[in-house]
């Protein structure tokens, strides 16, 4: 019953919370999309933190995605032993990195007094959402082997279950508790998009109007050889 609610009706609201929100901000607030930058006011531990935080929980993002959009492929790569362990092995040591980055992050929002300055409540609330995240993810990762074959073969049906309004909640039913922590954190992650600095990854899609936009045509005088040059860029 609970779990029904928790993940059979609760992920729409979430996503519904996240589109509708990042599209009026978009719309009514669009100058705040960047993530407020606070390295002039303290850069040494931003780097420490941001850096291994971001490779970490970016490739991990990716893989999740990737099986997501193809768990066969995960599953298969799998099927040898020594590929499940790198792959694994992988997962983990970029887990404890992004783990490692995050508590820096943490620790410099909550010791400097001048970055404290500029610490909302949604930062405080998002760096919680995201520590849970992390260490339920590599709780998942050591307590429950091997993550990446019951991820593709349980968690993804459930997500894809979601994704085509037919939600399958029996498909996640039996997962253990901290892995349903995992998941539910997730949700309360993509709701919390619009109303935090996180909306600030989003900002990716901006870029992406420069493959689609027209070639531009510079044209320019050279005076030592007295030509003309013209030059077609994308
Ligand atoms: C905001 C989104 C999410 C973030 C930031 C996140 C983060 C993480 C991290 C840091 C790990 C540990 C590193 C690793 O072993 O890969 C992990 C593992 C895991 N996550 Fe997530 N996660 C997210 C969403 C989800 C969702 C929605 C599911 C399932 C529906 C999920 C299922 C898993 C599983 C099964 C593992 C263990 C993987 C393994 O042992 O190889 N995660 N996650």
């Amino acid at each position: 019953m609970i779990d029904n609610i928790l993940f059979g009706h609760m992920p729409y609201l979430f996503i519904v919370t996240a589109v509708v929100g990042t599209i009026y901000r978009y719309v009514a607030n669009r100058y705040t999309w960047s993530s407020l930058s606070s390295q002039f006011l303290e850069n040494k531990s931003l780097f420490y933190g941001s850096f291994p935080w971001h490779y970490g929980i970016i490739i991990i993002l990716l893989g999740h995605i990737i099986g997501i959009i193809t768990p066969g492929s995960i599953l298969a790569w799998n099927s040898v032993p020594l590929r499940l362990y790198i792959l694994e092995i992988s997962g983990l040591s970029l887990g404890i990195l992004a783990f490692i980055g995050l508590l820096v992050l943490v620790y410099r929002r909550l010791t400097d007094s001048r970055v404290k300055a500029v610490t909302s409540s949604w930062d405080v609330l998002l760096l919680i959402v995201l520590l849970i995240q992390v260490a339920t993810g590599l709780a998942n990762a050591t307590m429950y082997r091997w993550g990446s074959n019951w991820y593709a073969a349980s968690a993804v049906p459930w997500i894809w279950s979601i994704l085509t309004l037919n939600p399958r909640v029996d498909y996640i039913a039996t997962l253990p508790l901290i892995t349903k922590v995992h998941i539910f954190n997730a949700l309360i992650f993509i709701g919390l998009i619009p109303f935090t600095r996180l909306v600030h990854f989003l900002a990716f899609i901006g870029p992406i109007k420069y493959l689609f936009r027209p070639w531009q045509v510079v044209r320019w005088y050279n005076r030592d050889t007295q030509t003309e040059n013209i030059v077609q860029y994308k």
